[in-house]
């Protein structure tokens, strides 16, 4: 496709009162430009150069993204100055210009813009909204823009257009190059306006084409907290809603939070109070919550999760874990296990089988099939220096309140008793009890 975007994201945003450029902010786990370079690339643009100012530069290429600096804020105008000055002339190429504050952009809307720009068209995208408001004006000329009229220029009369200027635009790149160079700053603000640049079109017998949004709230820009927290919430309902068509049941949208690029299997059930981030993959069939909080996670088929934290781990099919427990740490359970009430599970692997079902640590240890780890099992990995493994055979029952001082070994089939403190390896089949344990006659 021979269509590139400029991105503006150089403006100060001061009213967000934070030291963190405002395009990084974050709603649903990832920053706002995160959402409005996806749209880009799902309306199929691949070349994206973003206007950034000192602070944020570094932070936009770190994620990969060629940028231009705009040392100074001289308007929307000034920045895609900047901008072309930057990119070397394609003169069949189409210029999608947009900005970086607004998450909720579909690429869909991207798309349509883009498609009036291949018909070498100047288009825009306007939207229908309750006044007041501070967006520019749409002046029309029947079907086609005449001007844009930024609000503080306004007279009377154009404050009462309900037709407004979401920002996002499509120019043939030559025309925009000649058009761009003519923009003035004698307006209220003293800044070069881009929305001048359609009333340049306009007299040049090139009126741009508006493209309408039927959903304004997509293209309401965040420019204060209270804004991001709603574009959160209504990003959160969109995501949630492409999981329930997709076979999810979610029995409350707006307490569970989700962040993009999650997979979640069909008929999995998610309870409210629920958190899933971070790329983490839930199966079919699972029970997610209520209150469960999963980050980067692998979760197998047929899971039951309830009220517990799953941080970097992975649960086999068939486990059921919580109320109450932490499994964290690169914890693998690798199915049909069972970690109950107030377990935490840091750094250890359990075979098929294992399970822990109340009241326990385990740190830094293997657990063989079918093993059963009893009430208040502690696994003492740390000698105040340094972590030491702990290795439990197939088939072991560990007693009640059982501490293995690690690094220690215990064979298939082995037995503790209630209370008993293990200071020694334990051989396949042994039977011991006591503090220190000690073989059982
Ligand atoms: C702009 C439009 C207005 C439209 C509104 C939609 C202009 C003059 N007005 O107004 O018609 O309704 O967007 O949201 O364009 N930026 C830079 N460099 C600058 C100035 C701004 O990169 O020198 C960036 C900002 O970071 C932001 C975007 O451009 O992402 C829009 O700038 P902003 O100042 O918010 O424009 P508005 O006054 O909202
Ligand atoms: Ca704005």
């Amino acid at each position: 496709m021979n269509a590139r975007a400029i991105l503006l994201a150089a403006g100060k945003g001061t009213r967000m009162k934070s030291a963190r450029p405002k395009v990084l902010h974050e709603l649903c786990g990832r920053p706002m430009l995160w959402y409005a370079i996806a749209a880009l690339r799902d309306a199929g643009i691949e070349e994206i150069v973003v206007v950034t100012n000192e602070e944020l530069d570094s932070h936009v290429r770190a994620m990969g993204i060629r940028t231009v600096i705009q040392s100074e804020q001289r308007g929307t105008g000034h920045a895609v100055q900047v901008a072309l000055a930057a990119l070397e002339p394609r003169r069949e190429a189409r210029i999608l210009v947009t900005n970086g504050d607004m998450p909720l952009v579909r690429a869909q809307t991207l798309a349509r813009v883009l498609a009036a720009g291949d018909r070498g068209e100047v288009a825009l995208v306007t939207a229908r909204m309750p006044l007041p408001s501070n967006f520019g004006r749409v002046v029309r000329f029947g079907h086609h823009v005449a001007r844009i009229v930024e609000v503080r220029d306004a007279s009377e009369s154009e404050r009462a257009i309900e037709e407004m200027n979401a920002g996002i635009y499509a120019f043939p790149e030559s025309h925009l190059r000649e058009v761009i160079a003519r923009l003035r700053n004698d307006n209220a603000q003293g800044e070069y306006y881009l929305t001048d640049a359609i009333a340049l079109f306009a007299e040049s017998n090139r009126p741009a084409s508006p493209v309408v949004s039927e959903d304004y709230e997509e293209v309401l820009g965040v420019n204060d907290r209270s804004d991001l927290a709603r574009a959160r919430a209504a990003m959160n309902r969109r995501i949630c809603e492409q999981h329930m068509l997709a076979g999810v049941t979610i029995i409350d949208p707006a307490t569970t939070y989700l962040e993009p690029e999650l997979t979640i299997g069909a008929d999995t059930v998610i309870y409210p109070g629920t958190t899933i981030s971070l790329l983490s993959s839930i199966g079919a069939r699972c029970a997610i919550g209520p209150h469960a909080r999963i980050s980067d996670a692998r979760i197998g088929d047929d899971v039951t999760v309830r009220e517990s934290v799953i941080v970097e781990s992975e649960i086999g099919a068939g486990s059921t874990v919580g109320p109450f427990a932490h499994v964290r740490g690169h914890a693998v359970l690798v199915g049909e296990n069972r970690v109950g009430n107030f377990v935490e599970i840091k750094n250890s692997r359990y075979e098929r089988g294992a399970k822990s079902a109340h009241l326990s640590y385990l740190g830094d240890a293997e657990i063989g099939e079918e093993s059963n780890i009893g009430a208040g099992t502690i696994t003492c990995n740390y000698d105040g220096k340094k972590k030491h493994r702990t290795k439990i055979g197939r088939d072991v029952s560990i007693g009640s309140n059982t501490s293995i001082v690690a690094p220690r070994t215990i064979g298939d089939g082995a037995l503790t008793g209630a209370g008993s403190v293990v200071t020694k390896d334990i051989e396949p089949g042994g039977r011991v009890a006591g503090n220190p344990a000690r073989p059982l006659p």
